[in-house]
């Protein structure tokens, strides 16, 4: 079975196609990625209404490419998932009214995908697939949540943040900085200069018992550091703040997480979401899951970010797992509509 994913809930549009037979594990045939983070740029962080009407310029280019790689034709698709949320509610009406439209074309079915189930299966993509159950670390520009994994399907959330992702702190400390958006990748590379004990940064909520985070406070003392640092401040004086913030959000993450694996007895920890390409969060994790026997799973570092791929795959895995029939997509057939959940919580889906 050939499934045509679409991925378009923020700045990224992205097509893959995977395929599978049976029970055994879907592979990728080819992916295809545009990210809208140059023309964001310019204003800071992603301005919706652009972002929508990229999506729409770039969907089609992109689903050729991915067919014309793969050596597919379009009739071969069985299936056209898509992304229904959470998002930006025109971003993902984009890919939710192309996915409609070409699955009415074909008279294949459409299938709706969470955009954080994508996140979270993507590693079965990788070389190292994760078996079940796990603990999840959800890391992205809008998310930073802990779940206990059981199946596909089967998510309990241990614990969210309870105000800015991690991602956001990057960003929004990376702004304070004056570094370019997306400001993650930004200020991990500043980072590798500086001293990430230099500035004394607060680290929230992390000696409380739960597994919930709080990052908004971060920002805060990050921008009375960075005032305090004058009007020019010296290069390596901004690498060392730099360090310090990536220091206390990573020990955040990686202390939680360890957290959740004791308190859940799992001893295997899937890390999914764009700030999951952080090297600093990677190499931390690494030593803290070998020191307690457990192993750590990431999606290939080109599927960190936001993608098609993970969109077919969890569509797949779906379908495998006997979550959806065909006659889900064969009722959104029928009816010929669409809709789009720019919040929706994956413990519901
Ligand atoms: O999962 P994702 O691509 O999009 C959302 O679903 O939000 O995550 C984007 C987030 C952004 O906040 C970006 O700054 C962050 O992931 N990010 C990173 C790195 N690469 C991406 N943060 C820290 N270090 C990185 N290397
Ligand atoms: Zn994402």
């Amino acid at each position: 079975m050939k499934i045509l994913g679409v991925e378009s809930s923020c700045d990224e549009t992205g097509v893959a196609l995977v395929e599978f037979a049976g029970r055994a594990m879907p592979r990728l045939l080819a992916h295809a990625l545009h990210s809208q983070a140059d023309m964001h740029e310019a204003y800071g962080g992603v301005v919706p209404e652009l972002a929508s009407r990229d999506h729409i310029r770039r969907v089609i280019p992109l689903t050729r490419q991915v067919l014309e790689e793969a050596g597919v034709h379009r009739r071969e698709i069985d299936l056209v998932a898509f992304t229904q949320g959470p998002g930006l509610a025109g971003a993902l009406l984009v890919g939710a009214g192309f996915a409609a439209a070409l699955g009415q074309a074909l008279g294949r079915p459409t299938l709706p995908v969470h955009h954080l189930e994508g996140h979270l299966l993507s590693p079965f993509l990788s070389a190292d697939p994760p078996a079940f159950p796990f603990v999840a670390l959800l890391v992205s520009g809008g998310h930073t949540q802990l779940m206990r994994v059981q199946a596909v399907g089967h998510y309990e959330l241990l614990g969210e943040t309870i105000d800015d992702a991690a991602g956001e702190a990057f960003d929004k400390s990376a702004k304070l900085l004056g570094l370019g958006y997306p400001g993650g990748p930004a200020l991990a590379r500043l980072a590798e200069r500086g001293r990430p004990d230099a500035f004394a940064l607060p680290r929230p909520l992390m000696h409380q018992g739960g597994l919930d985070f709080s990052f908004a406070g971060l920002k805060t003392a990050v921008m009375t550091q960075h005032r305090k640092l004058g009007p020019a401040p010296a290069p390596q004086a901004l690498s060392d703040l730099a360090a310090s913030t990536q220091a206390a959000i990573v020990d955040v993450l990686v202390h939680k997480s360890m957290a959740a694996l004791r308190q859940t007895g799992l001893r295997r920890l899937v890390v999914a979401g764009g700030v999951g390409a952080n090297a600093e969060l990677r190499a931390r994790l690494g030593e803290a899951c070998a020191a307690r026997g457990v192993r750590i799973h990431y999606p290939e570092l080109s599927l960190c970010t936001d993608n098609g791929a993970m969109i077919a795959m969890a569509a797949a895995m779906r379908l495998q797992a006997g979550l959806v029939g065909a006659q889900a997509g064969a009722e959104a057939l029928a009816s010929r509509s669409f809709e789009v959940r720019p919040r929706w919580p994956l413990e519901t889906c």
